[in-house]
């Protein structure tokens, strides 16, 4: 009986996990993004030492990231609404929005191409990559005040 229990309860979850939330998908993802740039900027600024493979590693799982990024999957219409700081406009202009991802995408494809030797040409491609941050969230993310 307590087996049945666990294998029906274990059916839920994995149901659960089926129908996630966009939102929730969405941020994850985000998130991740957030902290493999973050480990390349602490490289950048001297707070931890320049290694070329953990770099690419890093360079490698950020492109992994932009690659998953399925803009129809994590942003489909009604998904506006709710813990989001998602912008309506890229429900207003989707194709901007997927070219603005699509640029990530190849800059962070070229940045695994050829990988830095040094700080200094990790920095060049972080502020390239991190420009593309900037441009989507100013565009399409509301500011939470
Ligand atoms: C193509 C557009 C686009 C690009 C490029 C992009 N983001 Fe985002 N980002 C968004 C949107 C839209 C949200 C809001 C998602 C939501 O709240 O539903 C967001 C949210 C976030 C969040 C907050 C997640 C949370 O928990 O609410 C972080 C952190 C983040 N982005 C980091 C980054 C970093 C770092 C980069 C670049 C390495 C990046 N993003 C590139 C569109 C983008």
């Amino acid at each position: 009986m307590r087996k049945l229990v666990l294998a029906i309860s274990m059916l839920a979850f994995a149901g659960s996990v089926a129908v996630a939330d966009p939102i929730q998908d969405r941020q994850a993802l985000m998130k991740e993004r957030g902290k493999l740039a973050g480990q390349l900027s602490k490289v950048v600024k001297g707070e931890e030492d320049f290694d070329a493979a953990a770099v690419l590693a890093t360079l490698k799982a950020l492109q992994a990231n932009a690659e998953k990024f399925d803009a129809e999957k994590l942003f489909p219409a009604g998904s506006d609404k709710g813990d989001t700081t998602a912008a309506p406009k890229i429900w207003e202009d989707m194709a901007g929005f997927k070219a603005a991802e699509d640029k990530f995408l190849a800059d962070a494809k070229a940045a695994v191409a050829s990988p830095p030797a040094d700080a200094d040409a990790l920095k060049a491609q972080l502020n390239t990559l991190g420009g593309d941050c900037g441009t989507c969230h100013q565009t399409y993310r509301i500011k939470k005040s």
